[in-house]
């Protein structure tokens, strides 16, 4: 890392637990690839203390935060602005200074379809299967319909989750195309057409590496291609069960790589080179113990 000076700007991730965070090493590699005097480091927030959290980092003249989980929705409570696409999701993982306060973003969504694109991975007039209908497949369904899908079936253990993320997906977006589907009704997608699958739900998360929301061949045999947001394991049971059946699948952690990527273009108004992504990705596999 550079030596760390009289200039040096501060970003950190703030969030409970944050002692596992990847994040530090996308944005101090960034910075030093840069030459850029920047440091980012991790600062747990305990129950009640957003808000004075929030504060403190614009009084302590902080550049630039990331949000993570329990606080990316409560988090819109403290900001003076709000992108209007993290609005519509409702939930926030960046915070870019400005004059008057923060100003949130979701980079999340973006980076999951800038990872999608690093792997070739077509969403437009593409038929998509979204499993799940919590946080995280909600920002999914939100990109998947931004980005001119064909058709998504959003599955999900509870039907009224997925029929209340569906119907407003389509209605902020003045769309038709998400579907709300229960999981176990899954032999009723048309089958005419193999699909996308984006594994969105939190099954399968180390240490439950053998689950999978879906274990039927059947399932499996619709779909061209995987994307499990899950990065650990980086060889997902979902993961296995796609390659098992002809399909090529990916891990999520190209998707955390780009969040960070576009949170550190945001606070730093440029464009990171595909080549400097990729020195990160390395960096982060290395550190996930991860070989491919
Ligand atoms: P996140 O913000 O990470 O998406 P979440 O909002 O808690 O987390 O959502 C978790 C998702 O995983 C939900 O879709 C949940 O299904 P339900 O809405 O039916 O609860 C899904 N999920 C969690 N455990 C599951 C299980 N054992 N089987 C099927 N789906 C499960």
């Amino acid at each position: 890392m550079r030596q760390i000076d009289g200039y040096t700007k501060t970003c950190g991730l703030i969030g409970n637990p944050v002692e596992h965070t990847m994040s530090p090493v996308i944005h101090n590699t960034l910075a030093q690839r840069e030459g850029r005097n920047l440091v980012y480091v991790p600062l747990r927030v305990e129950k009640g203390g957003l808000k004075a959290a929030v504060e403190g980092a614009y009084a302590l003249n902080m550049f630039g935060l990331n949000v993570t989980v329990p606080y990316k929705s409560e988090v819109i409570d403290s900001l003076t602005g709000i992108d209007e696409m993290a609005q519509k999701i409702g939930a926030v993982n960046t915070l870019v200074r400005t004059e008057t306060g923060f100003r949130g973003y979701n980079t999340d969504m973006m980076g999951l379809y800038r990872a999608m694109c690093s792997e070739n991975i077509v969403i437009e007039g593409e038929d998509i299967i979204i499993l799940g209908a919590g946080g995280a497949a909600r920002a999914v369904a939100y990109m998947c319909a931004i980005k001119g899908a064909g058709s998504v079936y959003l599955l999900n253990r509870t039907l009224h989750k997925a029929e209340l993320v569906a119907s407003e997906v389509n209605q902020v977006l003045g769309v038709d195309i998400i579907k709300p589907m229960k999981i176990a009704d899954y032999d009723k997608l048309p089958g005419e057409k193999k699909y996308l699958a984006i594994q969105a739900t939190s099954v399968g998360l180390y240490p439950d590496v053998e689950d999978a929301v879906i274990t039927d061949k059947d399932f499996y045999e619709k779909i061209h291609t995987g994307f499990d947001l899950i990065y650990k394991p980086a060889n997902t049971k979902f993961m296995m069960l796609v390659k098992e059946a002809g399909g090529q699948a990916f891990h999520g952690l190209k998707m955390l790589l780009y969040q960070g990527v576009i949170a550190y273009e945001l606070w730093n108004n440029i464009t990171v080179e595909e080549e400097d992504a990729l020195l990160v990705y390395g960096k982060m596999k290395e550190a996930m113990g991860i070989e491919e």
